[in-house]
């Protein structure tokens, strides 16, 4: 991917990039992002399960404090990708990997999978809360990674992850009440603040607000705005509209092969492949 020309702020698309109003700047931003060392950076990453081949060699860069958003259809690899910037997929037993991940020009499979996962967060699809209370689920990560040492060192890292997931002003009077207690959106940010808990540098987010309503929806978008000061972020979404509005960069995948990636505003606006274009102007998918 080349240095990308700053695109018309006019620019005509069916699908806004609302967040990015400001064009000129957000491609500046982000040629210096791609300037810099890539926080993650796979290349010709190929999985299987058992005999299947999900993903046939991808190579890509995951920018470092920008989100990153994976399109395409379902059963294209997205999640299958996602998990194994983690190693998420080392449950999977039939699973196996070829190819090569780096976080910070370091190989993955090469760290302790428990420090990789404490550097790379995940949340998933479904909000999965453990059956504890709110603060507890908050409080778990940071104590079993030796992260606090007095009481008053968990309180704080309890408020701090809830006010940086937007769930304090909600969950602050009912702290020690069962996690279930909290709505599905609530449950859903619960699980954010347990991820940053332990002050990940990257979050991994797989289809993050695929059973909240729009207003909930809106709060884990506006989080994803702030938090990239701190963190990588990213996302697998079906929404395009979603993509559009959080991310800087866009994955399009298809069929095990990632068919393009740019820059959000070039994907939704000018894509470079016609598979691209047809899966977002809706011909497929
Ligand atoms: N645990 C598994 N065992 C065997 N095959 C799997 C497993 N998980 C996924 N697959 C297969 O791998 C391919 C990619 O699946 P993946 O879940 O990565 O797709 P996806 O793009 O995330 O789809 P969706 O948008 O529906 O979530 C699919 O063909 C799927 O059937
Ligand atoms: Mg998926």
């Amino acid at each position: 991917m080349t240095p990308m020309p700053a695109p018309t702020p006019q620019s005509t698309s069916h699908i806004p990039t609302t967040r990015h109003s400001n064009a000129v700047q957000d491609a500046a931003d982000n040629n210096k992002a791609m300037a810099a060392t890539p926080k993650l950076s796979a290349t010709n990453l190929k999985f299987y399960y058992g005999a299947f081949e999900a993903l046939h060699g991808i190579t890509m860069q995951v920018y470092d404090k920008r989100v990153t958003a994976f399109i395409g259809p379902s059963g294209c690899g997205k999640s299958t990708f996602l998990r194994t910037l983690n190693r998420m997929h080392e449950t999977i037993r039939t699973s196996r990997v070829e190819g090569q991940i780096l976080l910070d020009g370091g190989d993955i499979f090469q760290l302790e999978v428990s420090a990789l996962r404490r550097r790379i967060g995940m949340v998933f699809q479904r909000p999965n809360p453990f059956p504890k209370s709110i603060y507890d689920n908050i409080a778990y990560g940071p104590r079993i990674n030796g992260m606090t040492k007095s009481k008053s060192e968990v309180n704080d890292k309890v408020e701090q992850s809830l006010r940086r997931a937007a769930l304090w002003e909600e969950a602050k009077d009912k702290l020690h009440e069962s996690a279930y207690s909290l709505s599905g959106g609530q449950q859903q940010r619960l699980c954010i603040a347990r991820a940053l808990a332990v002050d990940p540098e990257v979050l991994l987010l797989d289809e993050p607000c695929s059973a909240l309503d729009p207003i909930a929806t809106a709060k884990i978008e506006d989080l994803i705005f702030q938090l990239k000061d701190s963190c990588t972020i990213v996302i697998v979404t079906h929404s395009m509209q979603q993509a559009a509005r959080v991310a800087d960069f866009t994955g399009f995948f298809l069929l095990g092969n990632l068919i393009e990636f740019d820059s959000t505003t070039v994907i939704f606006k000018n894509p470079a492949k016609k598979e691209t274009e047809d899966y977002i102007t809706g011909r497929f998918g």
